[in-house]
């Protein structure tokens, strides 16, 4: 193969007027002109495998067209990995040239010679977040950061959902651009690669902004959001994830950098960050509508419906606008932060629990506040009742006992770990288990501890008491069967991964599942499997049964209604994100939510749609129906009371 320098007339002329940018670095010179059509005029920047120059298109004698050159120096000697670099090269030209999308440039041509690839594309006058950020010592404007974020979920939803499905894999400052029509710009697709369902690779991307799962090779959609969360915090705060412990985020809230970031942008951003990506948004798409949410006005609608405002009857709310097929909110009650905990009504009373470290009572019929109280964590279980006393779980590793009627503390118990199971009351004792491994069995009256039980991984499976046994599962993936005086174990079960999800005892059969994507059907005697059925991705969300049916809910998306004894598969229902929802069942109904923020009622014998309602977050927790009224919480902040 010839060298360009040999194959390409050099030039001696200096930068044309037309060029304001820095004096080269890279390998080719101002005036040196490629193919006999493109005339270097300077450098645009310099990153990983060349540089990126500005060109003159001198097709176009009469007018200056420019154009963006990005030059790939293949340095590798191994003769494996050299044209692996230069597949890569062509790649990244095939799949943007078959692009068409405002946010992302265009190409017009690409070619190479010997040790060295060039991509030519549209000239994007502007300047990148990094050289932005970079260019001040001030944060850039919260809201201007918003818009740009709509924006490049915008584009992550068309490469998400083109076919194949393209991952970017290095969403970073220094790859977004902003044009002079202030509109965002992707560039940079020198590691996005069509995406192949299963397929391994190496981690490729920037450390510091890919997500964990990145490392080991994997992309997905899922860890373009991580990196988009990891981009908008880096914005947000001016703090640069390369320099910090990799996936610190959690521990360097976005409030502590920069006070000016409302909490919902805060926790869009920290979502976006979940180290389990199953936690994230589901979709960019997702991501954008909960930004969208966050519009100055959109803002104003929200905070004047906050704390006990309450929406009559018949009244219709502003809420509707999440319900274009109708369904109408009876009332909608804002909480403080994320609903994660599924609410329980008694007596015509609704408890739940929120992220604003609150459980909260409010009236079942108007959505009037009775009382909160505060706990000193996240509350992301729901609570159990007893006797005029509520016991819940916090994230500030204590089990509470709370006066139902006046919202005050009967008795606490400290755990060294947080809590995220609901406590189940029986045989006047208190059994929950907590993130620091055991679980543990209380006297209910005064919180004294009976027996602690430990496990090798946290407990976050809410046991069940049926006929003088304990049933839980652990992360560890392992299965108890105890006996209710916690000194003998009856049986124990191994799933192959974690079990999150709590167990149901009915008629014998204990029923559960795991994140090895299996719901099991156990003898609750023995613990001898009597069926197992697989889905597509974990089951975090528990089962429930209704005449013969037990109905659950997968990450695989769908909710699935199988014959309780044989395990036979009913029907099984689509929604557009993960279910870990547990569904509600009566004769009129399933009422279940999913990520994609919908509640939906299906037919219990058929699995049909009866109903959706969208709210404007995802909904993790379950619904429950009382008086036929459905309650249900939404990462949105809101619980809705919806006819059922
Ligand atoms: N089409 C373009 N128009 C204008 N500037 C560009 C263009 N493409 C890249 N640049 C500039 O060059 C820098 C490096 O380009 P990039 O494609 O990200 O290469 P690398 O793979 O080396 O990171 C960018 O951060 C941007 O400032
Ligand atoms: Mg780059």
């Amino acid at each position: 193969m010839q060298q360009l320098s040999n194959q390409q007339p050099r030039e001696t002329k200096h930068i044309e007027e037309e060029s304001a940018i820095a004096p080269l670095e890279g390998t080719l010179q101002p005036g040196q002109i490629l193919q006999n059509r493109y005339r270097i005029l300077g450098i645009l920047g310099i990153g990983g495998m060349g540089a990126v120059y500005q060109a003159r298109d001198l097709h176009f004698p009469n007018v200056t067209k420019l154009c963006a050159v990005k030059e790939m120096i293949n340095i590798a000697t191994d003769q494996g990995l050299r044209e692996q670099m230069v597949k890569n090269f062509e790649r990244e030209a095939e799949i943007l040239a078959t692009l068409s999308h405002p946010a992302i440039p265009q190409i017009y041509d690409y070619f190479s010679f010997g040790d060295r690839a060039y991509l030519v594309m549209e000239y994007i006058q502007g300047k990148d977040l990094e050289g932005l950020m970079n260019g001040t010592d001030q944060f850039l404007p919260v809201e201007q950061i918003r818009k740009w974020a709509v924006e490049i979920c915008d584009v992550l939803h068309y490469l998400h959902t083109h076919q194949p499905p393209i991952i970017f894999r290095d969403m970073k400052p220094s790859n977004i651009m902003i044009d002079h029509h202030r509109r965002v710009r992707l560039i940079d697709f020198g590691i996005a690669k069509a995406f192949q369902s299963g397929q391994k690779g190496t981690m490729i991307g920037t450390e510091g902004y890919s997500p964990p799962e990145q490392y080991k090779g994997d992309a997905s959609p899922a860890g373009d959001m991580y990196a988009l969360g990891a981009t908008l915090h880096h914005l947000l705060t001016r703090s640069d994830p390369r320099l910090e412990p990799p996936f610190s985020f959690e521990d360097r809230p976005i409030k502590n950098y920069n006070p000016e970031v409302p909490d919902r942008m805060a926790s869009i951003v920290m979502r976006a960050l979940s180290y389990n990506f199953a936690e994230r948004f589901p979709s960019a798409e997702a991501m954008k509508q909960a930004l969208e949410l966050l519009a100055p006005d959109v803002v104003i609608q929200t905070i004047a419906s906050s704390e006990t405002k309450v929406m009559g009857g018949s009244t219709p709310t502003p809420e509707a606008s999440f319900a274009p097929e109708g369904v109408i909110p009876i009332w909608v009650f804002e909480a403080e932060d994320e609903i994660r905990s599924s609410p329980i009504v008694v007596d015509g009373v609704v408890y739940f629990g929120g992220y604003d470290n609150n459980l909260w009572a409010i009236d079942a019929k108007t959505g009037a506040q009775k009382w909160k109280f505060p706990t000193d964590g996240g509350i992301g279980s729901s609570p159990a009742y007893a006797h005029d006393t509520l016991y819940i779980g916090s994230e500030d590793r204590r089990l509470y006992a709370i006066d139902a009627t006046k919202g005050e503390t009967r008795w606490t118990f400290l755990t060294e770990g947080r809590i995220f199971t609901t406590p189940c009351v029986a045989l006047n004792h208190v059994y929950f288990g907590s993130d620091d491994g055991n679980v543990y069995a209380l006297k209910a009256s005064t919180g004294r501890k009976v027996w602690a039980f430990p496990t090798a991984r946290p407990v976050r499976s809410s046991p069940t008491v049926s006929g003088e046994r304990v049933f839980f599962g652990s992360e560890a993936g392992d299965f108890y069967a105890l006996a209710v005086s916690g000194d003998e174990t009856a049986w124990h079960f191994r799933a192959r991964r974690g079990i999150t999800s709590s167990p149901l005892v009915q008629e014998k059969i204990v029923y559960f599942g795991s994140s090895d994507w299996t719901m099991y059907a156990l003898d609750a005697e023995t613990g001898f499997v009597v069926w197992r059925y697989r889905t597509r991705k974990q089951i975090v969300s528990s089962p429930r049964i209704f005449s013969g049916t037990v109905y659950f809910g997968s990450a695989d998306g769908a909710v699935y209604a199988l014959d309780a004894l044989s395990g036979r598969e009913i029907w099984q229902y689509e929604t557009g994100g993960q279910v870990t929802s547990t569904p509600f069942v009566n004769e009129r109904g399933l009422y279940v939510g999913s990520v994609d923020g919908n509640l939906y009622c299906l037919h219990p014998d058929t699995g049909d749609l009866l109903w959706n309602f969208q709210s404007g977050g995802s909904i993790i927790s379950s619904p429950t129906v009382y008086d036929n009224i459905v309650y249900v919480g939404s990462t949105d902040y809101r619980l809705y009371a919806l006819p059922a």
